[in-house]
């Protein structure tokens, strides 16, 4: 199936590693000329030599904190004009109501919903003026159904659904479509890191955290970067353009409500 990505020019942040990495290159695989950003000058620079590699498509790298709104500024200054953004950062550690202090709840909204605000804003006239833009927040399975430890990762991911939600009602007629992708326990750097603070905090062993995920999961096993990225790349095209407005689980059947 041609997905109508070829010779689009896309943006994905938190794209070293993991899931943003997955979403570039299957974007790059598939004809889209891609931006991959990521804070790490050195990390981000080996994944784009590794994706050109891979892909044979137009890569190039950034680096950029994107928790902070002025860098975002500079890299879309460098960047020019975009039709897709793929808005996916690092995952917030585990906290709870008692303990989580207001330095952190402001840094985890820097980090995970003013970064996705920042970046709309920024590109949202250009995608207007050319009638055609993809708007894609990697969110969590969490946003639908909360993970009990994950209260900074719940908290802001349901408010960056709002967000999307009231973009993709007031801009579709521009042709932009806005969704989330809401991934389910997804093998990456980030799950592992989870499966050790989680090992810590309740004394289980870390390969124990890790049977847990998968224990939880109608098929039985963690999710695949490339079965999100395949999603993303369907969504980014132009087979993509009738479906705005959702946040979609791609969780292996985790999430057990009806809609
Ligand atoms: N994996 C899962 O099971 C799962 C499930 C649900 C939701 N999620 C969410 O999906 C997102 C991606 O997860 P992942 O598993 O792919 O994580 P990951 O493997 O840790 O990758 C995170 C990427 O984001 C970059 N990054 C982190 N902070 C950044 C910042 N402030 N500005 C720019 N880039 C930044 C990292 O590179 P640098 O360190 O070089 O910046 C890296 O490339 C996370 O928000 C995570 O919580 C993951």
């Amino acid at each position: 199936m041609d997905l109508g990505l070829e010779g689009k020019r896309a943006l994905v942040t938190g794209a070293s590693s993991g899931l943003g990495y997955a979403a570039a290159e299957a974007l790059a695989t598939e004809g889209a000329d891609v931006t991959i950003l990521s804070r790490d000058e050195k990390r981000i620079q080996a994944a784009v030599e590794t994706m050109r590699a891979e892909t044979s498509g137009v890569v190039s790298g950034l680096a950029a904190d994107i928790s902070n709104a002025s860098e975002i500024s500079s890299s879309l200054a460098k960047v020019g004009e975009i039709d897709i953004l793929v808005s996916n950062t690092g995952g917030p550690p585990p906290g709870s109501a008692e303990n989580a202090t207001e330095e952190q709840w402001l840094e985890m909204a820097e980090l995970i919903l003013f970064s996705a605000i920042n970046l709309t804003k920024g590109l949202l006239p250009g995608m207007i003026e050319r009638k055609f833009g993809r708007l894609i927040y990697i969110t969590s399975i969490g946003a639908v159904q909360p993970i009990n430890d994950l209260i900074f990762s719940n908290t802001m991911r349901a408010g960056l659904a709002g967000y999307c939600k009231t973009v993709s009602n007031n801009y579709a007629r521009y042709g932009i479509t806005a969704n989330c992708i809401c991934p389910g326990y997804t093998a990456t750097e980030r799950l592992s890191h989870l499966a050790e603070a989680r090992s810590a905090s309740s004394g289980k062993s870390v390969e124990e955290v890790q049977s847990s995920f998968s224990a939880d999961v109608p098929a039985a096993r963690l999710g695949r970067p490339e079965e999100q990225a395949a999603l993303i790349a369907f969504l980014s095209g132009d087979k993509g353009g009738y479906i705005t407005g959702c946040s979609i689980p791609v969780d292996g059947g985790l999430n057990r409500s009806l809609i």
